[in-house]
């Protein structure tokens, strides 16, 4: 099947040159191109062409782009989308003067979460899951990593992994899955630390691993949740096992949880809102990439990640919404660029690179997909309007108006 992806204003192709990745100064380039059609092979990107040069009835199939702007499918690199229950009346306690850790501190947080997904099927899950994944896909979302971390058993825990990959197969994008058993520890292992490790090395991830219920295990680094230790040996066991690494670090307090993801060639380290400048080195000497949340920053008002120093000293750095109950109840991506735009003080253009080619490499899959290059996956978000400014100028609006995934039309509007 040919189809022609045709006429738009212009094409964002954040453009690698076949690096399949953007540092430094590279991510104020995202290559527009004018004039210029795309042709689709099945659901492969064959070529750019002149509009000119173009006749539709030699195609299978032709989409017309005029007066919008397409870009690559975004990439939403980290959230806690598969959740049940609420947490608004912890966010009324928040507004009230307690802050996050001390909720935390006090049984609260993602605890309050995990009561209500240990008391939801399998069903009711996927019941509260997929229209938060049908609202990702109607912003150009085309794929999107989804973690556990809110069973915190092994039932619980697998019935969610259950859960996001029940949903990827019924679903039009790709749903990565993440293992985040190691969240924090359930209340009944607050006092017992090792007997819940030892449940997620010895039971857990090699049922994960051999059900391939999960690409990435990831894990919480921080005072309330897990030690530089006990990440390392979870890790250990993750990696022996087949999984890649990613890791929630440098939250609220240094604990030594970058220099262990370091350590285990960890695809992403995420959050880094308190680093010191020896780390803001070692992150831009490595492959890692630096996952940036401002929406946490905004939600729980506090500083924001020093995504400028990361970027000008050439770190890999990518944006997410965070999607999850309690951190960052925000799962409008295009919100995120613009916080990011205005909180940290990145360019419109650096916020598209971080949701599109350095967000694919967040979740490792930046060889296929995150730019619009010949041979690439035919995935795109096509916006209504005619620069792409837009995107980030009109603060939480969705501006997408279609979503291509492998080359055909997924979400229309
Ligand atoms: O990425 N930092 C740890 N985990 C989540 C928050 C989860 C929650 O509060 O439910 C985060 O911020
Ligand atoms: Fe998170």
């Amino acid at each position: 099947m040919i189809t022609l992806l045709k006429n738009p204003t212009q094409i964002i192709t954040v453009d690698t040159k076949g690096r399949n990745q953007k540092r430094g100064s590279e991510l104020n380039d995202v290559s527009p191109l004018e004039d210029h059609s795309i042709i689709i092979e099945d659901d492969i990107i064959k070529d750019f062409v002149k509009n000119d040069s173009v006749t539709e009835i030699n195609f299978d199939n032709v989409i017309d782009a005029t007066d919008k702007i397409v870009c690559p499918g975004l990439i939403e690199c980290h959230t806690h989308t598969a959740y049940a229950g609420s947490r608004a009346e912890e966010f009324r306690l928040r507004l009230g003067g307690k802050s996050y850790e001390q909720i935390a501190e006090a049984g609260g947080g993602i605890n309050t979460t995990v009561q209500a997904v240990r008391k939801s099927s399998f069903d009711d899950l996927v019941k509260l899951v997929k229209p938060r994944v049908d609202y990702f896909i109607s912003q150009g979302i085309t794929t999107l990593e989804i973690k556990s971390g809110y069973g915190l058993s092994y039932y619980d825990e697998i019935k969610l992994l259950q859960v996001i990959n029940h949903l990827n197969k019924n679903s039009s994008i790709d749903l990565i899955s993440t293992f985040l058993g190691a969240h924090t520890f359930p209340p009944e292992y607050k006092n017992d630390h090792q007997q819940y490790i030892d449940i997620i090395t010895d039971e857990l991830i090699p049922y994960v691993a051999e059900h391939n219920l999960a690409y990435f295990c990831d894990a919480f680094c921080e005072k309330t949740a897990f030690s530089a230790d006990e990440v390392d040996l979870i890790f250990k066991k993750a990696a022996k096992h087949g999984l890649k690494l990613k890791l929630h670090t440098e939250q609220f307090n240094n604990v030594g949880g970058l220099q262990t993801a370091l350590n285990n060639n960890a695809v992403s380290v995420d959050h880094l809102e308190v680093l010191s400048s020896g780390d803001i080195e070692q992150l831009s000497q490595s492959d890692t990439v630096s996952v940036l949340l401002p929406g946490v920053s905004f939600f729980l008002d506090y500083d924001y990640a020093p995504a400028r120093k990361l970027i000008d000293n050439g770190a890999i750095v990518a944006l997410a919404t965070d999607y999850n109950p309690g951190s960052s109840h925000i799962s409008n991506l295009s919100f995120i660029m613009s916080l990011a735009a205005l909180k940290m003080n990145m360019s419109i253009e650096e916020t598209i690179s971080a949701v599109t080619i350095n967000a694919a490499k967040a979740v490792d899959r930046n060889k296929t997909i995150g730019s619009l290059e010949i041979g690439k996956k035919a995935d795109f978000a096509v916006f209504d309007t005619k620069q792409y400014s837009d995107i980030v100028y009109n603060i939480g609006k969705n501006l997408n108006c279609m979503t291509i995934k492998n080359g055909k039309i997924i979400y229309q509007n």
